[in-house]
């Protein structure tokens, strides 16, 4: 498990009886070689000790007391602030229902959740839940949780198991050897895009026809979302610009979401310039109604009804064309025909300035839009391809990182010499 060597892990504590399990999951961290740190809150402090907390890691605890922030040093460093940088993750183990509803709603109110919110769009935070099983059933925690996940947050348990009020259900909180597994495995990859700004765009686009109906096409929006969450794996800065998709956001990811293509050109445009690499993975409409039909439903018993397009903004062919401050450009390119498949391709990179095109067929069977997995055909000149086969869209999307950067890193340092 030797991912956890020197990782830097802040574990949050709150007010649940699973706080007894938590001196043996620091001493487990520290085993496989990670340094460890400790915030308590309040509540906390009624299950476990600091005392034991700060002699199984090494480190002062730190606390809550009537609103004051407690530890044994003397500096002034900010707390909230300098923590959340130390740390490669926040771990908040165990999470009560309390702490998730005031996760959810940006709260501040302690120590622990100041971390948090100033660290949250930069660092992994990744929760592990305890509760009674009612509480964890309730509305209003799985709608805590559906927030948590959607900010990009990693939700690790509950699992079912007897419960300390009575009876048996889902809400305790894993064992300390699951969370120090699922741990080492967000630190399997290489941090080598570290300092590495990357934009992916990602699912369909919607074109309003009238209030109701719209233009569109089937993109799940998976394979842009892999490449986010593999780019994040790896230590970029992601920004994720996403049409209307059904997906939680990566970890790690800041996610944009759009609808139509303007909407998307228009949130690309603003930060493209401060970007090193682009992923045009999303499915853009390349047309959208000349105008919005109608406020109201269009009569459904109308005989005939013209619907006049015109062009969308190609997004990417204008990033291809910059002069200044042009992102490594990559492409993707959906093709029906294997005959066509590279040429069509390549035509395509070629027109659109870009120095990458990943082409997939989306006819072949499990591969395209809706499907976990895909293969892939990188094309990077007339006859020059290489081919990535058929895996899950992540291991597909680690993969392409792996062969992009080499050529990224070359190409900058050609322009900066
Ligand atoms: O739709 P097409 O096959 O031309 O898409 C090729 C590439 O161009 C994709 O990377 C897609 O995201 C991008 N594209 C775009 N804006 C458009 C159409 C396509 O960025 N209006």
């Amino acid at each position: 498990m030797n991912n956890l060597q020197n990782k830097k892990i802040l574990i949050g504590v709150s007010g649940s009886i699973a706080a007894y399990k938590i001196p043996e999951l620091i001493r487990i961290f520290r085993k496989e070689g990670a340094e460890v740190k400790v915030v308590m809150t309040d509540l906390a402090r009624l299950f476990v000790t600091p005392l034991v907390l700060q002699a199984i890691s090494g480190y002062p605890v730190l606390e809550n007391r009537n609103g004051m922030i407690v530890d044994n040093q003397e500096d002034c460093s900010i707390r909230h602030i300098d923590l959340g940088r130390w740390a490669d993750l926040i771990l908040l183990a165990p999470a009560t229902a309390d702490l998730l509803a005031r996760m959810s709603i940006g709260m501040t109110n302690d120590l622990l959740t100041a971390i948090c919110l100033a660290a949250e769009s930069e660092k992994k935070i990744a929760i592990a839940p305890s509760m009674n099983k009612q509480m964890y059933q309730s509305k209003t925690t799985q709608k805590n949780i559906s927030i948590l996940k959607s900010r990009g947050m990693l939700i690790w348990g509950p699992c079912e198991g007897e419960q300390i009020c009575g009876g048996f259900g889902l809400g305790r909180m894993i064992e300390p050897i699951q969370i120090v597994n699922l741990t080492s495995r967000l630190f399997q990859y290489d941090q080598d895009m570290k300092g590495i700004r990357i934009m992916v765009t990602a699912g369909p686009t919607q074109e309003k026809i009238d209030v109701m109906k719209f233009l569109s096409n089937y993109s799940s929006g998976k394979m842009g979302f892999a490449i986010a969450q593999a780019s994040a794996e790896r230590g970029a800065e992601v920004t994720l610009i996403s049409g209307p998709v059904h997906l939680d956001t990566p970890p790690c990811v800041h996610r944009i979401n759009v609808i139509s293509a303007l909407e998307m050109n228009e949130e690309v445009q603003k930060i493209i310039k401060k970007q090193d690499i682009f992923v045009g993975c999303a499915a853009v409409s390349d047309y959208r109604p000349k105008q919005f039909l109608s406020e109201e439903k269009i009569d459904s018993d109308l005989k005939n009804v013209q619907l006049t397009l015109t062009k969308n903004p190609d997004i990417i062919k204008n990033i291809g064309r910059m002069n200044s401050d042009r992102p490594y450009t990559i492409g993707f390119s959906a093709e029906t025909r294997m005959e066509n498949l590279i040429s069509n391709s390549y035509i395509k990179k070629t027109n659109k300035n870009l120095d990458l095109i990943c082409a997939n067929n989306i006819a072949l069977k499990n591969h395209g839009f809706h499907t976990e997995g895909n293969s892939l055909h990188l094309v990077w000149s007339k006859d020059k391809f290489e081919f990535i086969p058929y895996d899950h869209k992540i291991k597909i999307s680690h993969q392409l990182l792996s062969k992009i950067l080499p050529r990224y890193e070359e190409k900058s340092k050609h322009q900066n010499t």
